[in-house]
């Protein structure tokens, strides 16, 4: 009897362990709200695949016709840039084409957390 509560304990941590994050959950469902509309994580849509996006460089999939100006910016995408980047992608780079603004702190927050998690950075 005693041991069979402790497996089922030791299941219950390992499956808690493996599960996301609450802000990483928030985000992934304020992603598919917000951001599925022009992007995917995988393909190309209006806009470039995301999965990756976190820490690397603006312009950076090479399957994705990027806004010359956006190619040329080079911005790192760290919490930092996308945060400023998703509250008004125009004052990071102006002349981009990515036209949609989010003006909720806390969904940007739990966005970037989720492409975070995502990218295993
Ligand atoms: C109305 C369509 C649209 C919506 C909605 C949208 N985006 Fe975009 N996004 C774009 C386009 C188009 C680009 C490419 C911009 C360019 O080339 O100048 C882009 C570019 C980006 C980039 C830069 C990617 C890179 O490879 O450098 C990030 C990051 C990004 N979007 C995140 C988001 C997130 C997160 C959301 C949801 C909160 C979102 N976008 C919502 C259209 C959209």
């Amino acid at each position: 009897m005693g041991y069979k509560l402790i497996a089922v304990i030791a299941v219950v941590f390992v499956a808690v362990a493996l599960a996301e994050s609450p802000t990483a959950k928030q985000g992934r469902e304020a992603f598919e709200k917000r951001c599925t509309g022009c992007h995917s994580l995988d393909n190309v849509k209006m806009g470039p695949p995301l999965r990756h996006v976190f820490s690397q460089r603006s312009g950076d999939d090479p399957k994705f016709p990027y806004s010359d100006a956006l190619k040329k910016a080079r911005i790192a995408w760290d919490a930092t840039n996308l945060d400023r980047w998703l509250l008004n992608p125009d004052a990071v780079v102006p002349d981009n084409d990515m036209t949609f603004r989010l003006n909720n702190a806390e969904e940007r927050a739990a966005i970037i957390a989720y492409l975070k998690e995502l990218s295993g950075k």
